[in-house]
């Protein structure tokens, strides 16, 4: 089973670059059993509206992803609920709106499924992702083999944790939200598939996707200031898994980034 994951999308870079680039990555790396986007910064760079998860479903895309930005777009709270291919991070307060992961049918009827948590670290007062993992599984695991997870964190020690901690119960260990593609792609000791980040898709001539002056100017002068979406050197990043259909294990985890 190939399954494909894009990093997180930002702005209006980010989804023109999966729009225009997804066709030549699916011929080429292709053809997957599902589709699965990190789309947390795909509005303006924070958060997500309902027409572009719409758009999002038209390119093929399954499953969305998201992270601590996932609010950002206050019309989300209108259609979270309805949409569950669209996930937010399980580890936020019970009751909270949406949900956290969700088991759907690929492309030839396999079932997959797909987890977003969020670490601890540097981050929202997220509830233990590691103890959030053990419950989700508990349902999951007698429904399929095959489950992937976004583990949406800052730190890179958390985020390896989880990977070990996860090795052998999940297919892949797919790190999202610092948007910068991390070179230790491997699988683990019981094939569990690994990325610490699977990095960006949106332009790279930024600080993680926002324009450099603004950004630099509050780094220099710590006065509040308005972000901008940077716009050039755009780059899909993503990685291309292989599971083994039957186990679910991982056989390979390719990362990619492709220029548009
Ligand atoms: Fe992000
Ligand atoms: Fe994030």
């Amino acid at each position: 089973m190939k399954v494909l994951f894009i990093g997180d999308v930002f702005g209006k870079p980010g989804r023109q670059a999966v729009s225009e680039l997804l066709p030549f990555v699916i011929s080429k790396y292709g053809p997957f059993e599902a589709i699965i986007a990190n789309g947390e910064n795909s509005a303006g760079g924070k958060g997500i509206t309902r027409s572009i998860v719409k758009s999002f479903w038209e390119l093929g895309i399954n499953v969305v992803t998201t992270g601590n930005h996932v609010w950002a777009q206050r019309e989300v709270f209108d259609f979270i609920d309805s949409e569950l291919g669209l996930l937010r991070p399980a580890n936020y307060p019970t009751n909270t709106p949406g949900q956290g992961w969700v088991v759907i049918n690929t492309a030839s009827e396999m079932k997959l499924c797909v987890i977003n948590i969020a670490g601890q670290v540097f981050l929202d007062n997220f509830s233990n992702p590691f103890h959030c993992l053990d419950e989700i599984l508990k349902q999951v695991s007698v429904q399929t083999e095959h489950i992937i997870l976004d583990f949406h964190a800052e730190a890179t020690s958390e985020k390896i944790a989880m990977g070990w901690y996860a090795d052998g119960r999940v297919s892949a260990v797919i790190g999202t939200h610092t948007h910068i593609q991390t070179a230790d792609d491997r699988i683990l000791h019981q094939g569990t598939a690994y990325v610490t980040d699977v990095g960006m898709t949106g332009p790279y001539d930024s600080v993680i996707g926002t324009a450099k002056k603004e950004v630099l100017y509050r780094f220099t002068t710590m006065l509040p200031v308005r972000y901008k979406v940077a716009q050039e050197e755009v780059i899909l990043c993503g990685v291309v898994l292989d599971l083994d259909d039957k186990t679910g294990n991982a056989i390979s985890i390719e990362r990619v980034q492709i220029p548009l």
